[in-house]
């Protein structure tokens, strides 16, 4: 489906034209600070959110997100730095910016006295959405998207939070833009609110569109994001692909001494020399290449079996890519080993291969909230 207007690719491949590889981040934070009265709430932050992601900003209440997405929107000057979007800087040109975000603040109001179908006719006039004649070919295809059709004759006043929520982002949808920034869309939803959000925004990926949005919650994002940025007091704390920064982070266990460093292109910055120090994640302050480990990942994995925890610890200690075999919770083995999941495949082997039933293998997951508690301190302002 699409909404009248082209949507973007969903990323550059292999056969794009050399043009479109080289297409600008769909945003690009560079070392954006900003002060209410006298204190800084944004402290040198930088990142870039990649056409195609679904880019999670996280970070305690308080630490500066909602400051940053209205930069992004265009809502807020910043006191230092840049922000660009698909290349558009928002303060040079916020009007062209405008045309291509589709931006949902946090706790916003929805005009409650019209229905679902007035309101979104309202602001596609708003917005100076092309229409056919009286016909509104593109809030139709918005409701479908958002599944709001049934409901499109509903007094909004009479729908319920999560509703008004997806109401809220079928509006941001109505101009097809490129890119979303959405503000804690789903804060203050049940769980099956929360999930239908989360598929709706796989569906806008899809769709070919980028998604930024924040949140404080983790296990909202954690299934649905491709990347984070964590922010805490005002600092960027870590930001990437989220596998990449679960693996940094093993890295960076397994070998204190050895720096590891985030893929970032940014200029070198005076500000982000002192955030490097002692942390691994922090942009580099040179143009020195990326040193080159080579370190396995420890990974861990909930295994339930029949057999006592010596007998599986026997099994296993022979395979060179298990680390360790203990006790887990409910009567279940906790096994760390190197490498994928074709490691863990080999350990479940080798148990039934030795007798051994295997009745549950569950990977470790929501590496997001681990990296949450390993990179920040817990601190607010
Ligand atoms: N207009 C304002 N004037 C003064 N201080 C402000 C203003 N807006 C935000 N702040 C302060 O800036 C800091 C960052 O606020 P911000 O709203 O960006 O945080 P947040 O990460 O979005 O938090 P939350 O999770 O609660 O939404 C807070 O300490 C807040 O009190
Ligand atoms: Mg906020």
């Amino acid at each position: 489906m699409t909404l009248g207007v082209p949507l973007a690719p969903p990323s550059a491949g292999a056969t794009q034209p050399i043009a479109a590889l080289a297409a600008p981040p769909a945003i690009r934070v560079r070392h954006l600070w900003h002060r209410f009265g006298r204190f800084d709430v944004l402290r040198d932050v930088s990142f870039d959110v990649h056409a195609g992601e679904i880019f999670g900003f996280i970070g305690p209440n308080g630490a500066g997100k909602t400051t940053t997405i209205r930069v992004m929107a265009t809502l807020l000057e910043p006191m230092a730095g840049r922000v660009e979007v698909d290349g558009l800087d928002v303060t040079i040109d916020p009007e062209s910016v405008r045309k291509i975000i589709g931006y949902m603040p946090d706790h916003a109001g929805v005009y409650e006295r019209v229905t679902v179908r007035e309101y979104l006719e309202f602001f596609a006039d708003a917005y100076r959405v092309p229409t056919a004649g009286t016909t509104y070919a593109v809030v139709d295809a918005v409701m479908e998207l958002t599944d709001l059709t049934k409901l499109r004759d509903k007094l909004v006043i009479t729908m319920s939070k999560g509703m008004k929520q997806r109401l809220q982002l079928a509006r941001t949808l109505l101009h097809d833009p490129k890119v979303l920034i959405l503000d804690e869309p789903a804060s203050d939803l049940d769980p099956r609110a929360r999930i239908e959000i989360r598929d709706l925004l796989v569906e806008l990926r899809a769709m070919g569109k980028t998604i930024f949005l924040s949140s404080h919650i983790l296990t909202e994002l954690a299934d649905v994001c491709t990347s984070v940025a964590i922010l805490e007091r005002g600092r960027l704390v870590v930001a990437g692909p989220i596998h990449d920064i679960a693996r940094r982070l093993e890295l960076a266990a397994a070998q204190p001494a050895v720096p590891v460093q985030a893929p970032y292109a940014g200029p070198p910055h005076a500000a982000g020399q002192a955030l490097a120090q002692g942390n691994p994640f922090a942009p580099p302050t040179h143009a020195a290449p990326t040193p080159h480990v080579i370190e396995i990942p420890k990974r861990r994995a909930k295994l339930k079996v029949m057999a006592p925890l010596e007998a599986v610890a026997a099994t296993l200690q022979v395979l060179p890519n298990v680390a360790t075999v203990g006790p887990g919770p409910g009567g279940t083995i906790i096994v760390t080993y190197m490498g994928d999941d074709q490691s863990l495949a080999g350990v479940v082997r080798a148990l039934v291969m030795n007798g051994i039933a295997v009745v549950g293998v569950e990977p470790e997951r929501n590496e997001l909230e681990r990296i949450f508690l390993e990179v920040t301190k817990g601190e607010v302002q």
